[in-house]
């Protein structure tokens, strides 16, 4: 007798091939909206990434106007810091591979791609839950392998992400997370939790000024690295001339 694959799994506790997977989180994917699908490259490395992002950027802007905390879905766009720490991962996949790694404000999952490809045991952490599934499929469909997910929202403790956090991740992942002020404490507060000790905090910012605030408090508390800078190009031309950071901060002690 030959069973539907889902009758298959039930039975026999195998997941569903690839091509199923992909589909039932595309079929997910499209509840938020009409999806455009494109190719990004990584500037570098030259590898090319199949995205799939909402088309209606400006709808979803909306949409967000009524939210009370104003909590904007800039989830939905591809920035140079994702690109460009994707493209630093995949120069130097030996820091993430065989490593536990959280990335915090994942976005479409550009840099989620680049971390599995280079063999972390990834996990991604952000507030808004069509984020979390736009990565999971994105990631499924570029690197044959999907992340651990968790909703959270840095500005509140979150017991969820302290306890996967455990002794502290080895490896801490962030692209262009800093640009509202009332985040650079919270983030502060939270790298120095789940952050293992001795860990790297891997973080690429295109030079806002609440990035600066936060290096300058991140470097009093005693976080140290070096940065190298990547001019491009990205995805959007309207982004020529963005030189995003990338910098790879240890903490002293
Ligand atoms: C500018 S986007 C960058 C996305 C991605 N890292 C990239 O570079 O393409 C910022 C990301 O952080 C998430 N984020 C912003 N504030 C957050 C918060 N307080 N808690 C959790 N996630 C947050 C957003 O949903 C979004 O995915």
């Amino acid at each position: 007798m030959t069973l539907p694959q889902d009758d298959l799994a039930a039975t026999t506790g195998a997941a569903p091939p690839l091509a199923e997977r992909l589909r039932r989180l595309r079929t997910e994917a499209e509840k938020i909206g009409d999806l455009m699908d494109g190719t990004v490259s990584l500037p570098w490395r030259g590898d090319n990434y199949q995205i799939a992002q909402p088309r209606d950027f400006g709808g979803l802007l909306d949409a967000a106007a009524d939210d009370p905390e104003q909590n904007m879905p800039y989830w939905a766009e591809l920035w140079p810091s994702g690109v460009g720490l994707a493209d630093a991962i995949s120069h130097d996949p030996e820091r993430v591979r065989g490593r536990r790694t959280l990335e915090l404000g994942s976005g479409l999952g550009v840099t989620a791609i680049a971390a599995l490809e280079a063999g972390a045991a990834l996990t991604v952490a952000d507030y808004a839950p069509e984020a979390l599934l736009l990565c999971r499929y994105n990631a499924l469909r570029n690197a044959g392998r999907e992340p651990e997910t968790l909703r959270i929202n840095w500005r509140r403790p979150e017991p969820a992400l302290l306890e996967a956090s455990g002794d502290g991740f080895p490896v801490v992942l962030a692209a262009d997370v800093l640009y509202e002020g009332r985040d650079v404490a919270p983030l502060l507060a939270l790298l120095d939790r789940v952050v293992a000790p001795g860990g790297l905090l891997w973080l690429a910012e295109p030079g806002r000024k609440v990035a600066e605030r936060f290096l300058e408090a991140a470097s009093a508390a005693g976080w140290r690295g070096r940065t190298d800078r990547h001019p491009g190009p990205w995805p959007d031309p309207k982004d020529a001339g963005v030189v995003v950071r990338v910098h790879a901060l240890r903490r002293d002690g």
